[in-house]
This record gives C-alpha cells, structure tokens and sequence, in this order.
C-alpha cells in the first residue's frame, strides 16, 4: 500500500514537472499594438524574433511599424528604436502628429527614439551596426524598426551578401540584445518576390501588406505568410487607416 502511494506520488510528481516543462518552453509573445492582429497569431510576435513586414509604397509599412514601438512603449512600457535610412526625424515626427501619435512625448521619456542613418552611406557594415547596437544597449531597446531593410542592404559601398546581413542581425541584436526586431522590406507595386529571396527563409515571420487598385480605388490587405511557431491565420485581413493609426478587420 506504501509504496504504491509512493508510486503514484512520484507519478503525479513526474507528470507536474513535465506539464511545467511544457509551459515553460512555451513562446512568449510580444504583443504587436495593431487592432485585429494578435488574435491571428496567438497574441503577438514571439518574443525576441525577426520579422519582415514587406509591401509597395503606400501599403502602411512605417505606420505597421511606428504604431509597434509605440503602443508598446505606452502600454507595455517598452522601449522602441525606430531606424530610418530614408526620413528625417522632424518630417516622421510630423506625420505622426497626424495620426495623434505623441512621438516627441515618448522621446522625452525615453522610451522611443528615432534615428536617421542615411548620412553614414560612407561608412561601412561594421560601423552602421555597431551605432544601432550602441543605441539599443544604451537606450535598454526591446523593440526595434529597422526601415528599410531594403536601403539598409544598399547602404554599403562595399556589396554584402544579404545571408549575412541577416545572420548579424540575428545573432547580435535579436537574440543577444533580446530585441523583437521588425524588418520592413520594400516591393516594387506588382511584385509579388520579397526582397532578395533569401530574407523571407532566415526571418521567423513575414507579413505582407498588399496594396492594389481596384474598381478605381485603393485597397489594402495583410496576409501572415509565416510566423514560426504560431498556429497563425491563413486568411487575408484588410488594413484600414486612418488617425488613429492602423488596425485589421476580417474580410466578408
Ligand atoms: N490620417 C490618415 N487617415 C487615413 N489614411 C492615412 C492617414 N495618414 C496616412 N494615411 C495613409 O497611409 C499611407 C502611408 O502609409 P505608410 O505607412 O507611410 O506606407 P509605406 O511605409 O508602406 O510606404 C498614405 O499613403 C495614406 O494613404
Ligand atoms: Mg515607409
């Protein structure tokens, strides 16, 4: 009778650890801040993962991508590094009043802070990401943008394979820094390839926002083509803009 209750006591001990093993390798997730997305994906980006978002211009990209830091600098108290190698941060802050989105608030608090690499053409890979990894040490980031992934490939005078742009940003910022990193890559309007092809295979997810003409107007849809480890919807969602900031809403 004793050791049969000492059995079935180590039994249940087993089954415990193990149920605890299990919710403990589960993938914690970073919630994205854009209304509609979450519950596509079981609640957010798993945390500490890159993720390309890829569109033609126009498709809502910088917005996808600004409205990440910044709900998650207002809700979750995150802090958010914006890259840019195309605006200045006066013109991006001003779009973004716009969109009643208190950018210069953020920045005092220093949850969010923007910068603009465009200048550093000259410079090499090396330089260029080390000042990123400077400012996300610095500035405690867990959440980058990088925008474009496309102009960042460009940016060097000498050609650097795009493998491993890939792997650096990897390995240093996205699991050493531990930094949910958002990769936008710009499509020409009609293409349907990502970049150069191989970005899509070493990212953990990609999200394309689709913008086309029809019936005389533009339309915007956002499909998930891949989030790994997420049982993720398969359905496009439509992208709708407007002061508030982005959202996706199923399609009827
Ligand atoms: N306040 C607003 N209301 C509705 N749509 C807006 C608003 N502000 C910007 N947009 C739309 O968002 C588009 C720009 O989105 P953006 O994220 O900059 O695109 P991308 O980075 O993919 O080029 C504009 O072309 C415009 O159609
Ligand atoms: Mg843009």
């Amino acid at each position: 009778m004793f050791t049969v209750g000492i059995a079935v006591k180590n039994v249940y001990a087993r089954v415990e650890s193990r149920i605890f093993r299990v919710r403990m390798e589960k993938i914690e997730r970073v919630p994205t801040g854009i209304p509609g997305l979450d519950p596509l994906i079981e609640g957010g980006f798993p945390k500490d993962s890159l993720i390309i978002i890829a569109g033609p211009a126009g498709s809502g990209k910088t917005i996808f991508s600004c409205q990440f830091l910044y709900q998650g600098a207002v809700k979750y108290g995150e802090a958010g590094l914006y890259v840019s190698f195309t605006e200045s941060r006066d013109s991006f802050f001003r779009n973004f009043v716009q969109l009643q989105f208190n950018l210069a608030k953020l920045e005092e608090e220093k949850k969010f802070r923007f910068i603009n690499l465009s200048s550093v053409e000259e410079e090499g890979v090396t330089e260029i990401l080390s000042t990123v990894m400077e400012e996300v040490r610095l500035n405690k980031v867990s959440r980058l943008v990088i925008d474009s992934f496309t102009a960042l490939a460009q940016a060097f005078k000498e050609s650097i394979d795009v493998r491993i742009l890939i792997r650096i940003l990897l390995d240093r910022i996205v699991h050493q820094m531990g930094c949910t990193t958002l990769l936008i890559v710009e499509t020409p309007i009609g293409e349907q390839k990502i970049g150069t092809g191989v970005e899509e295979f070493l990212a953990d997810g990609i999200i394309t926002l689709e913008s086309f003409v029809d019936q005389l107007e533009i339309k915007r849809r956002a499909l998930i083509r891949k989030m790994r480890g997420t049982n993720q919807s398969l359905k496009y969602h439509n992208i709708v803009i407007s002061k508030d900031g982005i959202r996706l809403t199923p399609m009827v």
